[in-house]
């Protein structure tokens, strides 16, 4: 319920901006004559937002346990039209990133680590390895989440860093902005992850144990 809250208002503040199709109102900055780049970005958060609406549902247990087939149509939506079209589109705006490379380089990866585990979740689901599936997807749903996260670690470094303006950064707001996007962003998927890895070796399926009984999710 909390999550679902929390996604639902995650989207419903980032989403309208887009829907407009203005650059004058997207909260990246858009270049004059930036091609490509504005039109991919709304496909981006249009497609993120699927993902992770669809997340979000997939995660729920009762959906997973009272309504199985409900729950594969979701999981159809949550990688064609979630994980898949954003991974692909966030990373080739993530490349570009008006953020600086340190940021564009967490973009390219976390977009990179995003499509594969969540490939190996479909492939895993499609040959009835329930147990891999579950562990897969949790870690797709994590990274999908890490959207959230990465927000949050945003304000952090901004009352962190601000006060540094004039002696940490020579009062070089552009470096400042790209210091704060660079951690946020870095922070924002591999401490989910890696807290994720942790969870999931302290829940490995006991020797022998059926992959039905494990798996049921
Ligand atoms: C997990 C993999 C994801 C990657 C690699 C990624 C990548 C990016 C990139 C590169 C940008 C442009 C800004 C920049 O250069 O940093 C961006 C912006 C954005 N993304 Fe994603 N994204 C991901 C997931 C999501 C998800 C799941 C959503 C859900 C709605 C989302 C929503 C947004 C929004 C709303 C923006 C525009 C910035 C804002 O208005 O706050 N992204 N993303």
């Amino acid at each position: 319920m909390a999550l679902g809250l929390l996604v639902t208002a995650f989207v419903a503040f980032s989403l309208p901006p887009y829907l407009t199709f203005d650059p004058a109102r997207s909260r990246v900055p858009i270049a004059m004559n930036s091609g490509a780049y504005y039109p991919m970005l709304v496909a981006h958060v249009v497609f993120g937002s699927v993902a992770i609406m669809a997340g979000c549902l997939q995660v729920w247990p009762w959906l997973r346990r009272r309504r199985p087939s409900l729950h594969r149509k979701v999981g159809t939506a949550y990688v064609f039209c979630g994980v898949l079209p954003a991974g692909a589109l966030g990373l080739v705006v993530g490349i570009q990133s008006p953020f600086g490379p340190v940021l564009a380089a967490s973009n390219v990866l976390l977009a990179t680590v995003w499509l594969t585990v969540t490939t190996m979740g479909y492939r895993a689901v499609r040959a009835r390895r329930m147990t891999e599936h579950r562990r897969w997807m949790i870690r797709s749903v994590v990274l999908t989440l890490s959207v959230i996260t990465n927000r949050v670690w945003a304000v952090v470094w901004v009352l962190v860093l601000s006060p540094q303006l004039d002696t940490t950064f020579h009062g070089n707001e552009a470096a400042m902005v790209q210091a704060i996007a660079a951690l946020s962003g870095w922070l924002g998927w591999v401490v989910p992850l890696l807290v994720a890895e942790w969870w999931l070796e302290g829940h490995r399926a006991a020797p022998g144990a059926s992959e039905v009984q494990v798996g049921a999710s």
